[in-house]
């Protein structure tokens, strides 16, 4: 037995310490490196699911989870693992208090049974919220924070969350999603920022930044992990997890960008792609962990698996004879650390491939040393949890409020005919109906209580539902569910009653849903949501659909029978109020649509494709035919633009121009507008998109009030990746465009 040696390495510095009470520890991460035994630094590369130490089989724990202390123990003494995750399979959302019981006990037994008392990090998916833990402030899902292109106020969304998620004890949360949200069939398109390079760029530096603030060591934020790097987004067949054909400058123009920018604002750790690309598994893939993360990106942090993806890499997808190929594999391709989840087999396995030498213990070191700095970042060696009377403003209505500003500020009115919104109040009768009426688990979809989301049992009291918000609006609302998302309940009945009402406010949705169980083979919206749609329409009624759709699902078929269509995302736990405020006019809508939303359940065409801009090839075929372009999104007042205009016309090498507008709220109310700049690259190596965005701002504006918006453009703004796979600016014209007006640019 080995002795306990932590008091040589660890000496303790008093005037240090900013945030914790207790004394800041100085730990000398080589020295401790140096007294590891091989069983002790694999034990650190080892990530296990909860359910491995709690009481209970590993997918039937209890509610709320409770420690083994044996199979703990045995983790720590046995296995000497670094890691643990998630709420254990099967089980769902606990309190605040149960969390820091659970974390208490597994920091005390570490403490007693760890020879060298290395601090177990917990990662936990908080992924629109601290969503594991009862009463959290949940917010909009990622969509529907991109739909505000308000980068500021998602960073304060990310801010809360890593309170919240910190005041439960998690210093490590597995968020933000920054794979690019091009394939909308993808079971969790919802999960991503849309399609846009330039907006998820920016919506990735807000989150890294209200994750992690200056310093991982302060008791309100937590390690960021950006994922899964890279390309997951974007399989082939639209299906979780299958193959992804893209070509290696197609991965650095479109899926990369947004990894590199959290990158740079110091994201700590990485998750990876569980899919394959072009034939080769990503968690083997030595050019993207090892040449391109590390040695190009500069990126120090860890690298963690997804879900048993190193067996995978025998189940699935046949690359490896063998676990311990796979482990061998994976390793040596750049991984850190393996979320096992659910047994030890890794960490024997490893510690066999070092100790026949065909791992080598250097390569063991690199990511002991990353695991043991993120762990010093947190702040873990000197303070594992801090006391709850730290965080007051845990659940609170201030944080709510703050997800309300997101879920309203998301809010995205596609179709408003002769101005059918918004509601009047007491003058109108209104008759709502729709599965997402009354359904609180419609608005928030997966990862919320539970994985997959479906189960209301943890569901937070005294949220409103649509129907609940809209009937504190207005005493005028009756109400008829008319079918659940996918069968038929009582469409007649609601027909009877829709035709007493005055407007008729259908609330669309689908069944929460992620990952594989979210795969889907068509966009087209369920047969039962069709069904009650067409016969309200009987009642020639004005009708105004609500959707809260975890991907654009087809409405086609029901665009020219409604009058009113507000497309509300996955808007979190304050989105039945925000629905309803927008609705009655108290909240003038100001979303965007983050991605171009298809007319067709195969017509996936992005707003930035090539060729012409109705891709009319030839014969006149326009197969560029969206229901809704990328950043549309109307208000309940109008602007105007006029004097577009750019500094100089020609740019030359390093100079920068400015483009400026001036808009004007013409309408008789206050709104908010997102200004966007596109460009296009008249002639390219690379074919040219016909648009991409350029820039965005979101401004607010009084009723006749205008206001001056500039851009500052540099040449690198005007790059792509050129067949070198170089990231470069030709020289020639660009238009710039602004609300579809053109003006040249020339770069020399
Ligand atoms: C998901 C990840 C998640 C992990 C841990 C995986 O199945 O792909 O996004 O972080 O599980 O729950």
């Amino acid at each position: 037995m080995r002795a306990k040696f932590f008091v040589f390495f660890i000496c303790f510095v008093s005037s240090i310490t900013t945030f914790s009470q207790s004394k800041m520890v100085k730990v000398n991460i080589d020295s401790l490196i140096g007294i590891m035994s091989i069983e002790e630094k694999v034990g650190q590369m080892t990530q296990i699911d909860l359910g491995v130490v709690a009481q209970g089989d590993i997918c039937k724990l209890k509610n709320p989870q409770v420690i083994d202390n044996d199979k703990l123990k045995n983790a720590i003494l046995k296995y000497h693992i670094g890691s643990i995750l998630n709420v254990g399979c099967g089980s769902g959302t606990i309190s605040m208090e149960n969390w820091r019981l659970i974390l208490g006990q597994i920091h005390a037994e570490n403490k007693r049974s760890s020879r060298l008392n290395i601090p177990i990090v917990y990662g936990i998916d908080a992924i629109h919220g601290a969503n594991y833990t009862m009463g959290a402030t949940l917010f909009p899902q990622e969509i529907g924070q991109a739909a505000t292109w308000n980068p500021s106020l998602v960073e304060k969304a990310y801010k809360i969350t890593a309170y919240e998620t910190r005041a439960s004890g998690l210093p490590w949360n597995f968020s933000p999603v920054l794979d690019l949200g091009r394939q909308p069939l993808w079971s969790r398109f919802f999960e991503t920022f849309g399609e846009d390079v330039l907006l998820s760029k920016n919506m990735a530096k807000a989150a890294i930044r209200g994750l992690e603030g200056d310093s991982v060591n302060s008791p309100y934020q937590v390690a960021a992990c950006m994922k899964h790097f890279l390309g997951y987004s974007m399989p082939l067949s639209g299906k979780d997890r299958t193959p992804a054909w893209i070509s290696e400058r197609e991965l650095r123009e479109y899926f990369l960008p947004s990894f590199e920018e959290a990158i740079k604002q110091g994201a700590k750790t990485v998750m990876i792609n569980s899919g394959e690309i072009n034939g080769t598994p990503v968690h083997i893939n030595y050019d993207l962990l090892t040449k391109l993360l590390r040695e190009e990106l500069g990126f120090k942090g860890v690298a963690v698996t997804d879900w048993e993806d190193i067996y995978k890499l025998v189940s699935i997808h046949h690359v490896a004879e063998n676990k311990k190929e796979a482990v061998k594999m994976a390793i040596l391709a750049g991984i850190d650390m393996s979320m096992t989840p659910n047994d030890f087999e890794f960490t024997t396995l490893l510690v066999e491939l070092v100790k026949e030498g065909l791992i080598s213990e250097e390569r063991i070191n690199e990511s002991v040393r990353r695991i043991l700095q993120l762990k010093l970042d947190l702040g873990l060696f000197t303070q594992t949890m801090f006391a709850p009377n730290q965080y007051p403003l845990f659940g609170s209505k201030q944080h709510a409020e703050v997800s309300y500003q997101v879920a309203a500020e998301s809010m995205t009115l596609l179709k408003n005919k002769n101005h059918v919104l918004p509601l009047g109040q007491e003058k109108e009768k209104i008759f709502i109906c729709g599965p997402a009426a009354k359904s609180l688990n419609l608005l928030n979809g997966a990862w919320t209580h539970t994985w997959q989301g479906v189960d209301t049992t943890f569901n937070t009291p005294q949220k409103f539902t649509i129907l609940s918000a809209m009937q504190k609006n207005s005493v005028s609302v009756t109400y008829a569910p008319g079918c659940t998302v996918d069968s038929i309940l009582d469409i007649e009945k609601c027909f009877e009653k829709a035709k007493l009402a005055d407007k008729i406010v259908i609330c669309l949705g689908e069944t929460p849903s992620t990952e594989m169980p979210g795969n889907i083979d068509n966009l087209y919206l369920t047969e039962a949501q069709q069904k009650l749609v067409l016969r309200l329409s009987e009642t020639k009624k004005p009708i105004i659909l609500v959707c809260c759709f975890n991907r654009p699902r087809i409405i086609q078929n029901l665009e020219s029978k409604v009058d009113g269509i507000l497309y509300a995302y996955l808007p979190g736990d304050e989105g039945g109020r925000a629905i309803s405020d927008v609705l009655f006019g108290i909240v003038n809508p100001s979303g965007k649509i983050p991605f171009t939303y298809p007319s067709n359940a195969n017509a996936f065409i992005h707003y930035d494709h090539k060729g012409s801009e109705d891709l009319a090839v030839d014969f006149s075929m326009k197969a560029y035919q969206p229901q809704f372009d990328f950043g549309v999104g109307l208000s309940y007042t109008n602007f105007t633009y006029s004097e577009f205009s750019i500094s100089n016309t020609t740019m030359q090498n390093d100079d920068s121009v400015i483009i400026k507008v001036n808009v004007t709220n013409t309408g008789k109310i206050k709104g908010q507008e997102v200004v966007q700049v596109y460009y296009h690259d008249m002639v390219a190596s690379i074919t040219p998109a016909v648009k991409k965005l350029l820039g965005f701002r979101k401004i607010s504006l009084n009723p006749m009030q205008t206001t001056e918006v500039s851009f500052c453009i540099h040449k690198n703004d005007l790059s792509f990746i050129n067949k070198e796979l170089k990231r470069v600016t030709e020289k020639g014209e660009f238009e710039i465009i602004i609300n579809s007006q053109k003006k040249s640019l020339y770069v020399n």
